[in-house]
């Protein structure tokens, strides 16, 4: 049989469609009940709390919730420096390489892009203001959804288990839970 990366991609764009198109009627509170393979497990932990957060970003920057836009912008600050880029960082280092290999080009690119618009968000010199915060919001929750519903189950569908083990070998297992469920 051919494997050629031509071949692969055309592979794996069907089976993202085909994912696409089981998932796409879940609601966003499906994400949290959607079965996932163990070594997957603290990584899809912590979509739930990045889900939080999103949620929370976007309130503020319209003005509702209990955060004002300026306190909201501080925990994303915090949060993205404790957790959402350790998070990126093994999503990046481990899980993209192991996914490009397979010749799941399209989606790793997706992932890239994302985790850079998201960093472009927290850039030093940008104003923090209520709508680039509602942005942020929106634009992180889009993005996990995207891993959610079409990366992992991806993954889960190419990777061998001894693969998945290292990508959740390589979470960061010390950091404390935070409380993002908390004053939403
Ligand atoms: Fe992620």
């Amino acid at each position: 049989m051919c494997r050629c990366p031509r071949t692969e991609e055309s592979i794996f764009r069907k089976r993202i469609l085909k994912l696409r198109a089981r998932l796409q009627h879940l609601p966003s509170t499906a994400i949290r009940l959607m079965k996932r393979t163990p070594e997957l497990h603290g990584l899809s932990e912590d979509h739930h709390d990045a889900l939080v957060l999103a949620r929370k970003a976007r309130r503020a920057g319209v003005g509702e919730g209990a955060l004002s836009f300026t306190e909201a912008w501080a925990e994303v600050e915090a949060r993205f420096a404790s957790d959402l880029e350790p998070h990126f960082g093994v999503e990046e280092r481990v899980l993209a390489p192991l996914l490009e290999a397979r010749g799941a080009s399209e989606p790793v690119a997706r992932l890239l892009a994302e985790h850079q618009a998201l960093r472009d968000c927290l850039h030093a010199d940008d104003e923090r203001t209520a709508a680039s915060l509602l942005q942020f919001g929106q634009l992180l929750e889009q993005h996990i959804r995207f891993e959610e519903r079409e990366l992992f189950a991806l993954a889960e569908e190419v990777l061998k288990p001894h693969e998945l083990a290292a990508v959740g070998m390589a979470r960061p297992h010390s950091r404390e839970r935070n409380h993002l469920r908390r004053r939403t």
